[in-house]
Formats: C-alpha cells, sequence, structure tokens
C-alpha cells in the first residue's frame, strides 16, 4: 500500500511516498481503508522531535518517538474511510461500514490502510459527512473537551478562548457553547466572522484590542494556541479563576505552583487521555447539528510536505486534509 515515511527527524522534506506491507488486521481489529486524514500541529511536532520547544523537550520527545530515529514511521492520527476487513471476534464493525477514528501518538494514518482495535477510538461515521470532515472531528475535538472538562466548564460561566480560530480553538469555542458558558473568543481579523459563527457570545479581533486591558474578568482563560501566558492574562482572571493551557512545559511547572499557591490556577495536563466514549460524545454532537468540522485546505496524499509546509505556518484556520483514495465507490 502507499504510505508517507519518514527515517528521520527533521523538516516537512523528510517525508516521502513509498509502497509499503499492508498491515493485516489481528482477532479484535478493524482494517480500514482510508479517505482522508489531516497533518496536524502535532504530526509536526513529532517529525521534527520538538525542537521548536527547546532541548528538554526534544529530548523527551526522542525518548518517546525514538532515540535515533522515529520508531513509526507513518504520521497521522486521524482519518476516515471503510471498513475493509474485520479481525473474527470483532462485532461491532463490519465490512463496508463507513468510519472515523483517531490512533492518537500511535500515528500511522498517513497511509491507504491501518489497523485499529474496535474498543479504540473508532466509531461510525455521521451520514451526511464528507469522509473530508469526519477526518477532522477527533483532533482539535477531544483535545479541546479534555481541557474543558478538567476545568470542569458549567452552564452560565465565563470563558475567554485565545486562539480561537485553530483546531483547538474551533473545537473548543463549539464545545464551551455546548456546554452552556459565556463565550468570548479572540482571533485575527480574517477569522471575525468564522468563529461568531461557531457560536462565540463575543469576538475580539487582537489585531485591534488587548483583551487583558478592557477591563473584562472570567472564570476560564482557555489558551488554545499556547501563544499567550499566565502571567499576562491573569489579570483578566476572577478570584479563583483558571487559565486552561495546551502547549509549554512552563504551564506544568506553573500547574504544580498555582495548585498551592495564589487563587488563580493553571491546568495542563498531559499528556491528554481520550476515551472512545469521547469520540462518540463528539459524534453525537455532530449529528445533533452542535459540533462541526472546520477546514482550510485540502491536498492530495502526494502533497502532503506542502500541506506541512502550511501547518508549519501556526496559521492554519482549523484543520488541514489529506485526501489519500478517490476510490469511493
Ligand atoms: N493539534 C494538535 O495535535 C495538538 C495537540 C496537543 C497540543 N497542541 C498544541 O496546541 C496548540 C494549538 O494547536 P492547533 O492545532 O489548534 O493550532 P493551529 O490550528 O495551528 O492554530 C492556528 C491558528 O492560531 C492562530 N494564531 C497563530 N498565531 C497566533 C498568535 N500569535 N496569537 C493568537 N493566535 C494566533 C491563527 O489564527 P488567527 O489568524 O485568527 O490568529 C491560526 O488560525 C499548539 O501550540 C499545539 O502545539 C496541538
Amino acid at each position: 500500500m502507499r504510505a508517507i515515511v519518514y527515517d528521520r527527524y527533521g523538516p516537512p522534506d523528510v517525508l516521502r511516498l513509498e509502497e509499503i506491507e499492508l498491515p493485516t488486521p489481528k482477532l479484535d481489529e478493524v482494517l480500514v481503508k482510508i479517505y482522508a486524514t489531516t497533518v496536524t500541529r502535532a504530526d509536526c511536532a513529532t517529525r521534527e522531535a520538538n525542537r521548536r520547544s527547546g532541548l528538554l523537550v526534544t529530548v523527551i520527545s526522542r525518548l518517546v518517538s525514538g532515540i535515533r530515529r522515529p520508531r513509526q514511521r507513518v504520521l497521522g492520527s486521524e482519518l476516515a474511510g471503510r471498513v475493509e476487513a474485520v479481525g473474527a471476534s470483532v462485532t461491532e464493525f463490519t465490512v463496508g461500514d463507513q468510519v472515523f477514528a483517531t490512533t492518537g501518538f500511535r500515528f500511522g494514518a498517513h497511509a491507504e490502510f491501518t489497523c485499529i482495535p474496535e474498543n479504540a477510538r473508532i466509531a461510525h461515521k455521521p451520514p451526511g459527512l464528507s469522509f473530508e470532515e469526519a477526518a477532522t472531528i477527533c483532533d482539535g475535538g477531544l483535545n479541546a473537551l479534555w481541557c474543558l472538562r478538567l476545568a470542569d466548564l458549567r452552564e452560565g460561566k465565563k470563558i475567554l478562548i485565545y486562539g480561537a480560530s485553530g483546531a483547538i480553538g474551533t473545537a473548543g469555542v463549539q464545545l464551551a457553547r455546548y456546554f452552556g458558558a459565556d463565550v468570548t473568543a479572540v482571533c485575527s481579523t480574517k477569522n471575525l466572522e468564522l468563529v461568531r459563527s461557531l457560536g462565540a457570545d463575543r469576538v475580539i479581533d487582537y489585531t485591534q484590542e488587548d483583551f487583558t486591558r478592557n477591563g473584562e474578568t472570567y472564570d476560564f482563560i482557555f489558551d488554545a494556541v499556547g501563544k499567550h501566558s499566565f502571567k499576562r492574562s491573569s489579570g483578566s482572571l476572577k478570584r479563583g479563576g483558571i487559565y486552561l493551557a495546551t502547549d509549554g512545559l512552563r504551564n506544568l511547572l506553573l500547574g504544580m505552583w498555582t495548585s498551592r499557591i495564589g487563587d488563580k490556577k493553571v491546568i495542563f495536563s498531559i499528556p491528554p487521555r481520550y476515551t472512545k466514549q469521547d469520540v462518540l460524545f463528539l459524534k453525537e454532537l455532530v449529528e445533533a447539528g452542535r459540533y462541526r468540522a472546520v477546514i482550510d485546505r485540502c491536498y492530495p496524499l502526494e502533497a502532503v510536505v506542502e500541506a506541512a509546509r502550511y501547518v508549519e505556518t501556526e496559521q492554519k484556520t482549523g484543520n488541514v486534509v489529506l485526501t489519500v483514495t478517490d476510490d469511493r465507490a
């Protein structure tokens, strides 16, 4: 089968198309023919061994992914496609079912096929959703869900979401709205309308207004893009308020520090733990019209280098999709 592989850590050019062996499903696994997958920030960070995050994070990254070279040669953690074969003990899926899934840090989705245990994070694709849309449900959605649940976000609470136009941000706005929070979203001018359409009660254009200076205070500040900081934003938190982080080693330390000292907390918990129930929860929201995928660009699988370069600009709006095959008859 065709797959995008890499054998050394580095820039997008280390990625190349290669023929690799077709996997065989184990007893409890399904073999999925992948129609669409995505390029995420996690794919890019793993591919370059997190070199942008400093030496310590690079060392940790290599300990996890392979010290000299990547153990898992195929990146990609989100996918949508069709079940091609099932192991003997599989009961939830049958051949031909349309599914979407996330493989998380097991990766392997930048390929024509992958095997997934039926009790892992895989579910039937919501009817009416394209494979491209379905492929983008999990990454930002599960990440945002993890953060908002850690914060125990509830009806009537005031949350500000910084970086509201990225994969995690667009999901965060919709989920916060679903949980009944009062949502203020911060993004740049070009994304204001999109973010408003996702359900934000208020939008702030950070090129025109600095939210830390407008006198408003919030129960939660969710930095969905890792570009703000507890220090800069703590004046905009209410007493007992929480800064939710998605990135940055310093936030781990701040999380420990603020759990003992001060009345405002930092919450940053890694690695996030996602379950199949979380995937089913997002599926239900999609089916109820409460959650939708935001797609910026689609590339063919062969253009993965170009797609990864674009994701690395840190300017994508929502998600970037790779179309793996058009053989969908
Ligand atoms: N996605 C993952 O797999 C994953 C997993 C774990 C952690 N993370 C971390 O979570 C963070 C967000 O990931 P993501 O995939 O959601 O991001 P993303 O989609 O790449 O975010 C891109 C968006 O961020 C906004 N942005 C860029 N620079 C900004 C700045 N200086 N200030 C405010 N907004 C800015 C841009 O929108 P505007 O033009 O509207 O500002 C752009 O639309 C990253 O730090 C990533 O490392 C990601």
